[in-house]
């Protein structure tokens, strides 16, 4: 049997290219920047497999021309860049990297939270530049204490809840929402269950761990913005779309908010002219959470495991719509 074909739309870690390229006919596309949608659709023509990224745009458009498709595997816990209701039409298995991220992710999330809050960029920015010419003031780039504050957990799934842990270790009250309960989290960590506009309301930092669907598309809104303490940070590190960055603008200049920290936008890269890059009291980053040569190699070989498993017959250990196996039931393919 001829190996399976798959086409892989980055230079991923060795650790999950290795086995990709020793298990199947692979061929990787070698820039730094994404494939173009055609350069996808192309290549989706002839192959068994995609292993893909979240900044790839696999839809209808991509499965319509790609009869031998049956799986593709991303490398990302989020799979929105994915037509997941489309590919489990067609019979079209998709799966993600969940669990190895979590505690990378959340320790990101807090280095935003902490750069913000203790104005860390701006500080660093003010030496570089010159602008440190008295040794010490009483007031000089003040900010807001993290130790005993209270945290806002916008959705307590893995990362949100390994957010939650690390805010006890700073005596923090831990407010949390979320669409089902976890009675962990209020048992571990006597973290309280609170809708969402009590939760923006009450906190000091609020943290965003959702995944971007229809319903929380906007969920940081204008009026929601409007709820938050003058004195409060907002930390997003899940989807950008899931806050509203015009609303955030608004909020950061007319000081209904003292801050926000940003891994994430509504649009990947972000403008260079996007009017939020002009405020000292937004941090930024270029959507890194999961950037730790660690996690990133444990996400590139569980694309590989869950390509592996799918093509031996059994089921990829992290497949996000397991109702396909109704339309392609597994068989063994190697
Ligand atoms: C990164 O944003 C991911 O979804 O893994």
């Amino acid at each position: 049997m001829s190996k399976p074909k798959v086409y892989v739309t980055r230079e991923i870690p060795e650790r999950g290219l290795k086995i990709i390229k020793e298990r199947f006919d692979a061929e990787v596309w070698p820039e730094y920047a994404p494939p173009p949608k055609e350069v996808i659709i192309e290549k989706a023509r002839d192959v068994d497999a995609l292993a893909s990224l979240l900044s790839d745009k696999i839809d209808a458009e991509v499965f319509d021309v790609a009869p031998k498709l049956k799986i593709v595997a991303q490398m990302a816990v989020g799979f929105d860049n994915i037509d997941v209701k489309e590919a489990t039409k067609r019979g079209i298995y998709v799966t993600n990297t969940p669990g190895v991220l979590t505690e990378t992710t959340a320790d990101f999330a807090w280095a935003l939270l902490m750069a913000a809050a203790r104005r860390v960029v701006e500080a660093d920015k003010y030496v570089r530049t010159g602008q440190w010419k008295v040794g010490w003031h009483p007031s000089m780039l003040a900010g807001r204490d993290i130790y005993g504050a209270t945290m806002g957990i916008v959705g307590a799934g893995r990362i949100g809840s390994a957010v939650a842990k690390r805010a006890k270790g700073f005596d923090m009250r831990v407010l949390f929402y979320d669409v089902v309960p976890r009675p962990e989290l209020e048992r571990e960590l006597d973290a309280k269950p609170v809708d969402l506009e009590t939760l923006l309301r009450g906190s000091d930092f609020v943290s965003v761990h959702v995944p971007l669907m229809k319903q929380t598309y906007h969920l940081i809104n204008e009026e929601r913005l409007k709820l938050m303490k003058k004195t409060a940070y907002l930390i997003n590190n899940s989807r950008g779309p899931v806050v509203d960055e015009k609303a955030l603008y608004k909020a950061l200049t007319e000081g209904w908010i003292a801050g926000a920290a940003l891994d994430v936008f509504e649009q990947e890269p972000t403008p260079v002219d996007n009017p939020l890059l002009t405020l000292d009291n937004v941090v930024v980053a270029p959507h890194i959470s999961s950037a730790s040569y660690e996690t990133r190699s444990k996400m590139a070989e569980m694309v590989a495991e869950n390509l592996v498993a799918f093509f031996e017959g059994r089921t990829p250990p992290n497949l996000v719509n397991p109702e396909v196996t109704q339309v392609r039931p597994l068989t063994k393919l190697f």
